[in-house]
């Protein structure tokens, strides 16, 4: 049986934890995308783990894998594994693997990040500055290091050269200075290619005998590069057709696709976000939702759920379950905002145009309900929830005419509700 797990939204809607939540029962953890520019969450009891490149499945303990989607920042990717190890966790070759024809994010991607956002001016993205994008260039330009280059110091020396001969005229003209990385790289080759495998082989060996994988979505499907907001998206398919060029999978069969969802929404960083709310609801929201970035600690903009954005992404991805999170931070609204369509010129939209221009002029028409003003917080089962609550679940179902599966209630793993009972026995 195969999960995946996606963000329907802007990113940050709790994927960590359902992945976390999730992977008690599988083989297999995979990142298929992105970088460290991801931050996700895990609360276990009083543990709170934070994870930007390793997938959480590591924090139960369970055999993960970084796919050759994901690039990979040699640096951060020891600094995460050294310092989880720090609160126990185990991490060494035989539950932590790695393509091996994964790219990676340097220094000098770092540096091109920021003149980059610098050059855009008051267009800026808003990037986490990690090198996402830049490395992503190099990665479709031809130019990129793979892990594997680490291995032959002859080879590595001639690419980073070539690397940065490409890059040297913007370097110079932004006065940004390059340290000698070289042989710090080389001096990490063996332990991180103690790490790596044709990853593509074993996934699909797996797969014939029957294991349970879980991929892990980073960002969300409106970052993604190009069904998301464009120019304001990450530099990777964030979707779930990416499972298969980002990993090599390629079993078409016994899969359910997760989409995690807020109760309401958020964004960091620029771009348009047609239901955010720039009034005391939306620093309600920020604070109750303690809506601050893991990786840049950005104060997240916030604003009512979407159910136009949501459909989209349904679509986008093929879902087939919904994960609703963070439904105990409406607990105290006496009422609550859902947006079930555009007007844009007039025009009524059903779906989130792609023309940048047009984002400006979205005007959201809202359904209201009534709060239900009692406390949803911690919650595990169904019949417990208040009857307003779960009438909001309802609606929004019907909205987005596909069934939610998970209902989350606090940070916890035990935070969760799993509406049939059934997710846990696979
Ligand atoms: P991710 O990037 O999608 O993994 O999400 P993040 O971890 O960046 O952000 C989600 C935040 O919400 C984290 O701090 C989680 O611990 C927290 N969280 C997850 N689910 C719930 C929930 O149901 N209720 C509350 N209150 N917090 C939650
Ligand atoms: P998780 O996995 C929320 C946003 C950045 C910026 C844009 C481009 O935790 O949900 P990049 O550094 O990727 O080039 O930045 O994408 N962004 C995220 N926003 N959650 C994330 O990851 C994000 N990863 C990137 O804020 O607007
Ligand atoms: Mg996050």
């Amino acid at each position: 049986m195969f999960y995946t797990i996606i963000g329907t939204q802007w990113g940050d809607e709790g994927k960590g934890k359902i992945v976390d939540w999730i992977s008690s029962k599988a083989d297999l953890i995979v990142r298929f995308q992105g970088g460290n520019n991801a931050g996700h969450t895990i609360k276990v009891g009083k543990n709170v783990y934070k994870l930007n490149l390793l997938p959480s499945g590591i924090i139960n303990n369970k055999k993960c894998a970084i796919g050759n989607g994901v690039v990979l920042d040699p640096w951060a990717l020891i600094n995460e594994i050294n310092s989880l190890k720090k609160l126990g966790i185990n991490i060494d070759s035989k539950n932590l693997y790695i393509a091996d024809n994964v790219c990676l994010i340097l220094p000098i991607h770092k540096i091109l990040d920021q003149i980059n956002e610098k050059a855009r001016g008051n267009k800026e993205l808003g990037t986490t500055k990690k090198g996402i994008g830049p490395a992503y260039e190099d990665k479709v330009g031809r130019r990129a290091i793979r892990i594997s280059d680490l291995k032959y110091p002859k080879l590595l020396k001639q690419r980073i050269n070539n690397l940065h001969d490409y890059h040297k005229d913007k370097l110079i003209k932004n006065n940004m200075k390059l340290q000698n990385y070289y042989n710090e790289l080389l001096s990490m080759s063996d332990y991180l290619n103690s790490f790596t495998v044709p990853l593509w082989k074993m996934i699909n060996e797996m797969t014939v005998n029957n294991k349970t994988i879980v991929f892990e979505g980073a960002q969300g499907s409106m970052l993604d590069i190009d069904f998301g907001t464009y120019p304001y998206v990450t530099s990777s398919n964030t979707t779930s057709g990416q499972i298969f060029a980002g990993t090599g999978f390629s079993s078409r069969n016994n899969h359910r696709i997760f989409g995690i969802t807020k109760a309401y929404t958020t964004r960091v960083g620029a771009g348009p976000f047609p239901t955010e709310l720039k009034d005391n609801i939306g620093e309600y929201l920020g604070f109750k939702g303690q809506e601050f970035g893991t990786v840049t600690k950005r104060k997240r903009r916030c604003g009512w759920v979407d159910s136009v954005l949501l459909k989209q992404s349904i679509k986008l991805n093929g879902i087939t379950d919904i994960v609703l999170t963070k439904l105990d931070v409406l607990d105290e609204l006496d009422k609550i905002n859902i947006c079930i369509g555009y007007l844009i010129d007039g025009n009524k939209y059903d779906y989130l145009p792609n023309e940048e221009f047009l984002y400006d002029k979205i005007i959201p028409v809202y359904k209201t309900i009534d709060g239900w003003l009692s406390k949803t917080a911690g919650i595990n089962t169904l019949d417990k929830l208040p009857k307003q609550a779960l009438n909001y679940i309802r609606l929004l179902e019907k909205l987005m005419g596909t069934k939610i599966s998970i209902v989350s209630t606090g940070p916890d793993r035990k935070e969760t509700i799993d509406i049939n009972g059934t997710l846990l026995n696979i």
